[in-house]
């Protein structure tokens, strides 16, 4: 990495090379349900509050980000480049070639411009505030509604209170879908959430067509954020976006994009997306214990270690819990008769996600979930049907 000169044009490279590292693909969600017959039905049980006594090594284990040193590291250096020093005028002055460089691969940016700078404060600014509420708080579930139903509430138009959405669907992008005729069902949610972008036209009647909340990872509005006017509305301008930030340097994306977006444009609040990481992490590690009887410390090896991360599936489903009175999940399952998506021609899965680790998580969400550590007792969850 470049030291501190070029601060900018460092900055732009960063969004740029980065971007491919981490959170790689868009990755809609699928997992292995084998056969599953309990699920196969949409039974719904909720069983009466047991006091769950959870395995301390496994809690502890969860509860250790392994990638925080390696991030920290990189929010400090992006903090670090002091744009507004001396070096700012030379940078503008010679940024004429990576502007065009930029241009052709990057972010929709004029470096010349004086607008670049308030947008290089403002991402500042961003990722300060994110990266210091990083912290682990049990009781963010509760505040799932004010932080993002609010605001959206208030774009429609609406007064918010403190009720939530009757029904969700969670509509994931799994080829399974192929073989159903979703499409009404799904679209008879008050709300529906859909992933990473996938598209609806052509697939209507198994996936339906309204789209209440588009939910993705921020690797998708990197790829928007190249495009003029960021576009990055395949549901239309007035669909609420909700997104996760992959890596810190996204956050230049969002910045950029934000300042140009209709509906909102929210970022998951950084509380939240370490408990969707600790969960998700102990039920893969969980899982590697019953399943390979090796020590813990090989979990890393096999999981991609650092890259390790939730998928954007799993998260969208942790919202609908925080916002929705009923939640139903569709296109989250894997067949070897089925495509891995239904949109795309995508064959492999991406070892940075435990599918199977999540669709444990999934099924303790509808039989069980006083089994699932990490969420704060006072959270009452609501009812979950898996369609498969
Ligand atoms: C928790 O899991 C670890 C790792 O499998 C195991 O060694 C330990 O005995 C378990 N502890 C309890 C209290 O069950
Ligand atoms: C994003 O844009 C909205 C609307 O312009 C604005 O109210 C909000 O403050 C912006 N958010 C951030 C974090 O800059």
């Amino acid at each position: 990495m470049k030291r501190s000169f070029r601060p900018l044009i460092s900055i732009l490279m960063l969004v740029a090379l980065t971007a491919t590292l981490s959170c790689r693909i868009a990755s809609p969600r699928r997992g292995v349900f084998t056969v599953s017959a309990e699920l196969e039905s949409t039974t719904v049980l909720i069983q009466p509050p047991q006091i769950q006594v959870f395995n301390s090594t496994l809690l502890k284990f969860a509860s250790i980000d392994i990638g925080e040193a390696k991030s920290k590291l990189e929010i400090k250096q992006l903090l670090e480049r002091d744009f507004p020093n001396q070096g700012r005028q030379r940078n503008f002055a010679t940024s004429r070639h990576d502007a065009k460089s930029k241009n052709s691969n990057g972010l929709p940016v004029l470096l010349r411009s004086p607008k670049f700078y308030r947008y290089w404060l403002d991402f500042r600014r961003n990722l300060q505030l994110w990266a210091r509420k990083k912290t682990f708080q049990p009781d963010i579930m509760m505040d799932l509604v004010s932080l993002v139903k609010t605001p959206i509430d208030r774009h429609n138009g609406l007064m918010s209170s403190a009720r939530k959405y009757k029904s969700c669907a969670v509509v994931g992008n799994s080829g399974i879908l192929l073989n159903r005729d979703y499409g009404e069902l799904i679209d008879g949610h008050e709300i529906v959430i859909r992933l990473n972008n996938a598209r609806t036209e052509k697939f209507e009647e198994q996936v339906g067509s309204k789209t209440s909340i588009s939910f993705v990872n921020s690797n998708i509005l990197h790829l928007c954020a190249r495009r003029e006017g960021c576009f990055c509305h395949p549901y239309g301008r007035n669909v609420p976006m909700i997104m996760y930030i992959c890596q810190p340097v996204h956050f230049m994306d969002y910045t950029v994009c934000n300042s140009s977006h209709k509906a909102p444009l929210l970022i998951t609040d950084p509380r939240f997306d370490v408990l969707c990481a600790r969960i998700v992490k102990y039920y893969s590690a969980k899982r590697f214990l019953e399943e390979t009887r090796k020590a813990l410390g090989e979990w890393a090896s096999t999981h991609d270690g650092s890259m390790f991360h939730y998928s954007s599936g799993m998260q969208a489903v942790m919202l609908a819990l925080g916002i929705c009175d009923k939640v139903s999940i569709f296109g989250f399952g894997k067949s070897t008769s089925a495509k891995h998506h239904y949109h795309t021609n995508q064959k492999s899965e991406l070892r940075l996600h435990d599918y199977e680790a999540e669709y444990a998580f999934y099924h303790d969400l509808v039989k069980n979930p006083q089994a699932i550590p990490f969420i704060s007792d006072r959270f009452r969850f609501p009812p979950v049907v898996i369609y498969l």
